[in-house]
């Protein structure tokens, strides 16, 4: 139950909504919850209503009545968002445009090796429709059984395979989008090559549903790989693991696919919150990789590879201890222990979270610096750092000293985010990284972000909202700081 009362919903203006729209209309307060609140529950929203359309001509009419009305949109999908950016304002006065029930397989192209989806399809959904053609869809995310690809892709999702075949940008060919006065884009051409002047389908991706509403996209499959195996590795520190990162490359080649970081903080939270979790050490470490290789010539072939990896690393000084998983359920207890970090960090209380990419080279220098800068200024803070080294993305997320833990301290550790916030990010930009490497902007780091980007560039971003949104309709208050 909400602890918040919706004001009333206009009757008025939902009665020409439901006039203008024939689909699913959710109006009732209890209902609308769990589209107007972030899975965090750091954003607390009003909407008018939340349209649900079943279908692409749907998703036009009620844009359509949003532009006519002036009635802002927040295009949502599966809200696993990190960064607030699903969530409407408390205002009341928006349409949450929920895409959950636009979610059709519409062809899948084993010649072209692509497949076009309706926006609403959940990851995994999509993941199983590829593999069961005999194809892999490669973007792989821990809240793939929840988040759509329509949510990916306006996102930019990154992953754990991004090492390997990047990320949601890198795998789009195509989009179907609405504009925001409700014109239809068909832009689902699946082609590997096509230079006819700018790049619109390259505007929609990551842009947060601030320019429009994905309907559709066409995406590139891949051939399935014969065999998939996991290891995990303990490593002293993060140096370490980029050095074995180096070995690994050597070794593996384009048969490396993850190549994980985890802090041996996510493992004291991912054990206490799912007792089912085992760590494949008799002792623990500071840090630990889990890597994964897909491998083109058969298990055999990548044991042995990893075997002789994980020898001359455990050799060279560089890994303490190592296992390869012998199955596919040692292989799953060994991504449990990643893939939970973030709901065992969310489970032990509220947290501060940070998205930071720097150059691949630069993350154990950062990690060094950032950790001694942090722990000078808030002593007994804790690091919970994990994440995608292979791609220089860490998820460099804080958690309350200990002894402050309960609801209680809450508001007092949050008051601290500001600052926690500065430190990072000025020494993530020190380093020439990014505030957002994955989780995008939302309200999160929006404002933030005009700390970081150069006057040209927010000139430029709002000129293209601009000339796309020019009644500011498309979730308002998201990426664009108010000007
Ligand atoms: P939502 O949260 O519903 O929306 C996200 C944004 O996209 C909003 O701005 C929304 O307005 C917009 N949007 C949604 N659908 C459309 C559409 N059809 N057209 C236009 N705009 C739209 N993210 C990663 O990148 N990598 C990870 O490894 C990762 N791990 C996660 C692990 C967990 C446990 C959780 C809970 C989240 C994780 N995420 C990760 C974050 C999240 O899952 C991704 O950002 C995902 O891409 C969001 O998809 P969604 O469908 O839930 O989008
Ligand atoms: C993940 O990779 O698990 C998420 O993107 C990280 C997070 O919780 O910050
Ligand atoms: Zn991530």
């Amino acid at each position: 139950m909400s602890t918040r009362a919706q004001p009333a919903a206009p009757a008025a203006m939902i009665d020409s909504l439901r006039a203008a729209f024939s689909g699913r209309l959710i109006t009732e307060a209890n209902d609308l919850e769990p589209f107007v609140i972030d899975w965090r529950r750091r954003y607390f929203g009003r909407a008018l209503a939340v349209a649900q359309p079943d279908t692409v001509a749907d998703v036009a009419a009620v844009v359509r009545w949003c532009a006519a009305q002036r009635v802002p949109i927040v295009p949502q999908g599966g809200n696993t968002g990190m960064s607030g950016a699903a969530t409407p304002d408390e205002s009341g006065h928006a349409v949450v445009l929920s895409l959950a029930r636009l979610k059709k397989i519409r062809a899948i192209d084993t010649i072209n090796n692509s497949i076009t989806v309706e926006a609403g399809c959940v990851l995994s959904e999509l993941r199983d429709a590829a593999d069961q053609a005999g194809r892999l869809f490669p973007l792989s995310l821990p809240s793939e059984g929840s988040c759509t690809i329509g949510g990916n892709l306006s996102t930019n999702a990154g992953g754990v395979q991004v090492l390997r075949y990047g990320n949601a940008r890198e795998l789009c060919l195509g989009l179907e989008v609405i504009t925001p006065d409700g014109e239809i884009w068909n832009g689902l051409r699946g082609l590997r090559k096509d230079n006819t002047g700018y790049d619109l389908r390259d505007l929609f991706i990551g842009a947060e549903g601030t320019l429009g509403v994905i309907t559709a996209a066409t995406l590139k499959l891949f051939p399935k790989p014969a065999a998939q195996i996991t290891a995990m590795a303990t490593v002293a520190t993060p140096h370490a693991a980029l050095k074995l990162l180096e070995q690994a490359q050597a070794a593996l080649g384009s048969s490396l696919t993850a190549f994980e970081l985890i802090s041996d903080l996510c493992i004291d939270l991912v054990l206490q919150h799912f007792p089912d979790c085992r760590l494949p050490f008799a002792q623990r470490s500071p840090y630990y990789v889990l890597i994964e290789s897909s491998d083109s010539e058969g298990a055999e072939h990548a044991e042995a590879q990893f075997e002789a990896l994980m020898q001359r690393a455990i050799e060279a000084g560089l890994v303490d201890d190592a296992a390869v998983a012998s199955s596919l359920a040692q292989s799953r207890a060994m991504w449990a222990l990643r893939e939970n970090i973030s709901e065992a960090q969310a489970l032990t209380g509220k947290n501060i979270k940070h998205d930071i990419a720097v150059p691949i080279s630069a993350i154990g220098d950062f990690v060094e610096k950032t950790n001694a800068l942090i722990a000078q200024r808030f002593p007994g803070i804790r690091m919970v750092v994990f994440g995608h080294l292979g791609d220089g993305n860490l998820h460099y997320n804080v958690s309350p000293p200990v002894d402050r833990c309960g609801p209680e301290h809450e508001a007092e550790f949050l008051a601290l985010q500001p600052e926690l916030n500065l430190i990072t990010h000025d020494s993530v930009v020190a380093f020439n990284g990014s505030i957002s490497a994955e989780h995008g902007l939302g309200q999160l780091r929006r404002d933030e972000s005009a700390r970081y980007k150069s006057p040209v560039e927010m000139a430029l971003m709002r000129r293209v909202k601009q000339a796309l949104d020019p009644l500011g309709i498309m979730n308002p208050g998201k990426v664009l700081p108010p000007a």
